[in-house]
């Protein structure tokens, strides 16, 4: 199965060029590693397809926000999708202009109301009628209009992983469609905020893009119910494009997008931005995850590969039982071994893989762990007191950039107050 940039060269595992074990011997592993060529590539993808349509692509930075990966999306042209006050702060520290930035999720906090009124964001994307109230009068007490958009939860199947699908009527995502008119006409009452569009996001890791085209479809209905009372300057369509972990076929952004401005209804959009917020189909491809078995164990008849990073680091596969292809830093062609591949924390749900076919290693060997760029390092905690891993970067030049350092001991407790 093919990974882009992934290939091994007499025998070592190369990166977007860069051999791997090189990378080990500089900077140690639990590490994260990233091609900015990939990134590249992914976004050149997204921008054949969309061609001269008036498309804004918003970063969904809760994928990886890491501050030189934002910066190389806002180089690009990219802007952001933020979920948090946190998100906000990492996208001006990256120097992302505030009118590209498009702030969602469902439980916004008074202060990060404020904080993004203060910053002039471009657009809030509400999920209820409280919120809407809530932007309404943070934004008239400091003398502002919010710009916002209405989330609709336009009850459609992704067909993905539960935990991550958001559009279907009982996700706690979105405003439901029965009520989509009124609130309409409540954010039109309203003095301090100004209704510029609407916008939905069904899931994430999706593969069959139906799901897609049919909310893309279904949009209509809200296009025109919206355009009874108001220019729709934004129309935006969420992220949730998949990627292959394994074996999965999911289209390239170039032929996702394509297929979604076939259905969209130009006649009616004259004056509209579709915004895309795309994540995991930029970052995920474009980042490996690298550890060092620390020990091998055969306990009765299972083998054990301990390795030095753990579901701290990596949490997708503990989380969600998500696969991730595993290669050996050193080329092997006997794939004969069935093992569990484990890390050091004290929980027996610590596992990168179980029951895979991998070769024959020693202790002291690496392995790659790919399409680990997005929901990855972001993911990590420090639990069991484990520092989090490093982050590098290989940047267009191929010069291998440390992008985040190795957390230390001190960091653990940095913020702890011993009484
Ligand atoms: N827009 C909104 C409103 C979202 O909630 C999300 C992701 C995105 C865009 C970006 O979706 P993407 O293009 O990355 O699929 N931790 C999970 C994924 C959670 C996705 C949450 N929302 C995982 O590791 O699979």
């Amino acid at each position: 199965m093919e990974f882009p940039g992934i290939q091994y060269i007499k025998g070592i595992l190369h990166f977007s060029d860069v051999p791997l074990n090189e990378v080990v011997n500089n900077y140690k592993t639990p590490l994260y590693v990233y091609s900015e060529d990939i990134i590249l590539k992914r976004i050149e993808s997204y921008k054949r397809g969309i061609q001269n349509y008036p498309v804004q692509l918003c970063y969904s930075v809760k994928a990886n926000s890491n501050l030189s990966i934002i910066k190389i999306m806002l180089k690009e042209g990219l802007g952001a999708d933020i979920v948090s006050g946190g998100e906000l702060f990492r996208c001006i520290k990256a120097n992302m202009p505030a009118n590209k930035i498009v702030f969602s999720g469902v439980g916004k906090t008074e202060e990060e109301i404020e904080y993004a009124l203060k910053e002039d964001i471009m657009l809030f994307s509400v999920e209820s009628i409280s919120e809407l109230k809530k932007i309404n009068e943070i934004a008239h007490s400091l003398q502002k209009i919010a710009p916002v958009s209405i989330r609709v939860n336009p009850d459609i199947d992704p067909k993905t992983h539960p935990y991550i699908s958001t559009g279907l009527k009982e996700n706690k995502f979105g405003i439901s469609s029965n009520l989509f008119e009124n609130v309409v006409k409540l954010a039109l009452d309203l003095k301090n905020v100004e209704l510029l569009g609407f916008g939905y996001h069904i899931g994430s890791q999706i593969v069959d893009i139906s799901s897609k085209l049919e909310a893309a479809e279904k949009s209509k209905f809200f296009i025109e119910t919206f355009k009874k009372y108001k220019t729709l300057k934004f129309l935006d369509i969420g992220g949730g494009l998949g990627i292959r972990y394994k074996n999965e076929n999911p289209p390239e952004p170039e032929e996702f997008v394509r297929s979604i401005i076939s259905i969209l209804p130009w006649n009616e959009l004259k004056d509209t931005t579709i915004l895309l917020e795309p994540g995991r189909s930029i970052i995920g491809p474009a980042g490996i995850f690298l550890t060092k078995i620390l020990y091998i164990k055969e306990n009765y008849h299972k083998l054990f590969y301990i390795v030095d990073g753990a579901m701290n680091d990596l949490i997708r596969p503990s989380l969600y039982q998500a696969y991730h292809e595993i290669l050996p830093l050193i080329e092997s062609t006997d794939f004969n071994r069935n093992v569990d591949i484990v890390g050091p924390v004290c929980e027996t749900g610590d596992f990168f893989a179980r029951d895979r076919q991998l070769p024959q290693l020693k202790e002291n060997d690496y392995f790659a762990i790919l399409t680990t760029g997005a929901y990855g390092f972001v993911m990590s905690s420090q639990y069991n007191s484990r520092p989090r891993p490093a982050e590098v970067l290989i940047d267009r030049n191929k010069k291998i950039k440390l992008i985040r350092k190795r957390e230390t001991y001190e960091d653990l407790i940095y913020k702890e107050i011993l009484i």
